[in-house]
């Protein structure tokens, strides 16, 4: 049978001798294809087709073929599932129907299904491949494992290849691994072993698909056509920054188990934008077919870009996220996942060529579109007064540009004010006909752009280069590991950090946008800190604005910039009342993370604060010493203190920590503080108390069910929280209520119904004195009021706190 396939496809395909003729230096012979996981998603959508090409290019230059579909189903079950994809193949559009039609046929009888699920099995399969050959006479070239199956499995199939799939000698064995190799630099290791003891490193082919993307595998030859021009410029005098970017307008519903494991660190920067920078930046290889020194001056590259750390990255989750881990991991609502789904990362390469150009690599789910391209931008030292269409005013780039976005297709774009790219071969081509877009600032009328002359998908080039032996376009086990050393300590240094939650779309705006200080990336809109529970509506038209008094004053709804930016204003107006009056003003400020977004307000732009006059108290502490993270105080100390100009004697940390133990009854802790505070405060009449509310209804650190006694007369209490860490000191009621003014700020959509409920609260409600607050939104505050309209009733606080922790929505 394979051989009238052969003579039928040498006379069909005689036209054509446009493969990958370097076949790793060996004659044609038998090449038996095995796609392990044949009839899962991506062999249905990519490997098949890719397949089908190589057999159409290949089998006419002498080679002949035989596929196998393997998965873990028994055949009668499998093989309809796999003609049914197999039907699906196509040829290119220089074909016509009916030789199209026999050529898959062809492929269609070449290709088997076989259950590859034991040891037996494998053997099986080895048997039948070395009958096949004596049967025919045959000479076999070699045995081609595609292995689209999840990496547990990886170790175990390729001892079963090792020890009965390995080919008759001379002839080659190539077994191809997919993506995630890995998961930190540790995960990587093991599975290199594991593999390193059934595959020799040559025989493996790790797979980053962005290698065979056409605009990506362009990126070394046009640097080496174009080396005359490039020479001069490719460093750091002359490039002002390099970006390379994936945007996706797509989420990960129905992937989250995989997702939520990995983000878009590992999933997406750790491999393909990592490939795309080493490409960009290596040292240019004499010979690019050179796979060794090719991968050589990758990994030189990868060992000298600096450490990354947490000020190298910033991190976001598109808000819908949340309830898809909810709902696909069956997690309850207060799980919170910290796995980001948009990254920026910037890094920098310690040596003198490019010693301080960043290099941005960013990437996100639900963006405002899909587009992924590889920016060099370079300095522009021409300042233009006048004529900003001189073309010396123009931005200068070359754009990699891997397709979809405004243009639409892939393509490299070389701006007109920087040089006219070199010709090139055959497979590219340049355009001159443009459509009307433009491209990163630029119409793309304004670029030299050269395009692929045919589209080729990147598995297909893939498949084609593994068949070639052409390491250089896979991950070598040295440069996966130095990839992975790179990025494990910058993972797991932001495993604490929230990420910034953004709505998805064209409603991000500009949140995710990031600028660059030093060697440090932030958010550009760095006010607004988005707290831990901040899931709020961060564009007008994704909040919500809620409807509702609360104690008869009445509740305005903004987002949470809006609300900060009012509250910080109110409590100015206060201060400064304050300081009129009585030349002192005291502020009583809660921990936790919600009022950060308020401490770097007052920070950055109310230089006009009376801080000299100001007293700083705090309304609760967590017993921690001030160092810790945990501390309220640090936290204070971090957003707020260190950024303003305030006396000394005028902070007033609680006293947590005496004779070295925390929160001891006998120290007298909470006692001192009052004592400060009676002495210091007129009445412990405190100005200004700010208080949050906990998921659980608690304020300050008074939790529902807490033993204190809510019609004592002691200011200052030692509490217990139920959660870590467990003692507390507080301002108690009675200090609350004793303030002139007190603001209840409540940010956050996990906290909305707890607003919600606040809101339904009225005036009749037994014994409701409360606060008469003011505004609200994600957020709420109290209104300017008397003292006598603060008679705030212990029982009335806990109880509708209790109460609306019961209602809270999950
Ligand atoms: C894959 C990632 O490797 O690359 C996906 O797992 C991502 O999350 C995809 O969407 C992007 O590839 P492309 O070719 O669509 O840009």
């Amino acid at each position: 049978m394979f051989v009238t396939v052969f003579l039928l496809l040498v006379a069909l395909c005689a036209h054509k001798g446009n493969g990958l003729e370097k076949e790793a230096g060996r004659g044609p012979g038998h090449v038996s294809v095995i796609i392990v996981g044949g009839t899962g998603d991506l062999a249905k959508k990519y490997l098949w087709q890719g397949f089908f090409q190589l057999y159409l290019h290949h089998a006419g230059a002498g080679n002949t073929f035989s596929f196998y579909g393997g998965g873990l189903s028994p055949a009668e079950k499998a093989t309809p599932v796999l003609f049914e994809i197999l039907k699906t193949v196509s040829c290119s559009k220089d074909v016509s129907q009916e030789r199209c039609a026999l050529l898959k046929e062809q492929f269609l009888r070449l290709s088997q299904y076989r259950q590859l699920k034991t040891l037996e099995d494998y053997q099986e399969l080895a048997k039948q491949m070395e009958e096949q050959l004596q049967q025919e006479e045959m000479v076999e070239a070699g045995r081609l494992f595609y292995l689209s199956v999840p990496a547990f499995a990886y170790a175990d199939i390729a001892e079963k290849i090792n020890s009965s799939c390995r080919p008759t000698s001379g002839a080659w064995l190539r077994v191809v691994l997919e993506k995630p190799f890995g998961h930190d630099y540790r995960s990587a290791q093991v599975l290199s072993t594991q593999l390193r003891n059934s595959l020799k490193e040559e025989e493996m082919y790790r797979i980053d698909h962005y290698l065979g993307k056409q605009v990506v595998s362009k990126i070394l030859p046009f640097r080496k056509e174009n080396q005359r021009f490039l020479e001069p410029i490719w460093n750091r005098h002359h490039i002002e920054r390099i970006e390379i970017v994936l945007k996706e307008t797509l989420d990960v519903k129905g992937r989250i188990p995989f997702y939520d494991q990995y983000g878009v660190i590992r999933d997406v920067l750790q491999n393909h934008l990592t490939e795309v920078m080493m490409l960009l930046t290596m040292k240019l290889p004499q010979n690019l077919s050179s796979s060794d020194e090719v991968l050589q001056n990758k990994l030189e590259m990868l060992n000298s870009l600096l450490p990354l750390g947490k000020n190298q990255a910033v991190v976001g989750q598109y808000q819908a996220y949340k309830e898809e881990v909810q709902k696909e991991l069956n997690q309850t609502k207060d799980r919170v996942s910290h796995t980001p789904t948009f990254a920026a990362v910037v890094a920098h390469i310690h040596e003198a060529q490019y010693e301080g150009v960043p290099i941005l690599l960013i990437s996100g789910k639900m963006l405002d579109e899909r587009v992924g391209y590889a920016r060099v931008l370079f300095k522009n030292d021409v300042f233009c007064l006048q004529n900003h269409n001189n073309v010396h005013c123009k931005p200068k780039q070359i754009v990699f540009y891997f397709g979809h976005g405004s243009l639409g297709y892939p393509a490299v774009l070389v701006s007109k004010n920087l040089f006219r790219p070199a010709g090139t071969d055959a497979h590219w081509k340049e355009v001159t006909e443009h459509k009307d877009a433009a491209v990163l600032g630029l119409p793309v009328s304004e670029y030299n752009v050269q395009v692929p002359a045919e589209d080729k998908e990147a598995y297909a080039e893939l498949i084609s280069h593994i068949f070639a032996g052409q390491k250089n376009s896979f991950v070598s086990t040295e440069i996966l590991l130095a990839s992975w050393a790179l990025w494990t300590p910058l993972l797991n240094s932001l495993s604490g950090i929230f990420p910034r939650i953004y709505p998805g779309g064209s409603d991000n705006g500009d949140m995710l946008d990031v600028h660059l200080k030093g060697k440090e990336i932030k958010y550009n809109s760095e006010v607004v800190i988005i707290s831990p529970d901040e899931m709020g509506g961060t564009s007008p038209s994704s909040y919500q604005v809620m409807k509702g008094k609360f104690r008869s004053a009445e509740m305005v709804s903004a987002w949470t910039e809006d609300l900060i930016e009012r509250l910080a204003a109110d409590m100015q107006d206060a201060a400064e009342a304050a300081v009129h009056q009585g030349g002192v003003f005291h502020l009583a400020l809660s921990g936790g993370a919600t009022p950060l977004a308020l401490f770097h307000r007052l920070a950055l732009y109310h230089f006009s604060f009376p801080w000299r006059e100001t007293h700083v108290w705090m309304v609760d502490e967590r017993c921690v010493p001030p160092t810790e993270q945990d501390s309220n105080f640090h936290n204070l100390h971090e957003h707020l203190l260190q950024h303003i100009k305030i006396p000394y004697h005028n902070i007033h940390p609680m006293p947590v920590q005496l004779n070295q133990r925390l929160c001891v009854e006998e120290d007298g802790g909470a006692l001192l503080y009052e004592e400060e505070l009676k002495k210091l405060v007129n009445d412990s009449s405190l100005h200004f108390i700010l208080l949050g509310v906990g998921y659980d209804g608690h304020t300050a650190s008074l939790f529902p069910g807490g033993k204190l006694d809510p019609l004592g007369k002691s200011l200052v209490a030692l509490t217990e929280s139920p959660t870590k860490p467990h003692q507390r000191m507080t301002l108690t009621l009675s200090a609350i209520n004793r303030a002139h003014r007190v603001a209840v700020l409540v940010m956050g959509k996990g906290k909305h119904e707890l607003v919600t409920q606040l809101s339904r609260t009225t005036e009749n409600l037994n014994r409701v004195h409360v606060a008469e607050l003011e505004r609200t939104q994600n957020g709420l505050w109290s209104h300017p009021s008397k003292k006598t309209a603060l008679d705030l009733s212990a029982d009335a606080l806990l109880m509708d706190l209790e109460f609306c922790n019961t209602k809270r929505l999950q």
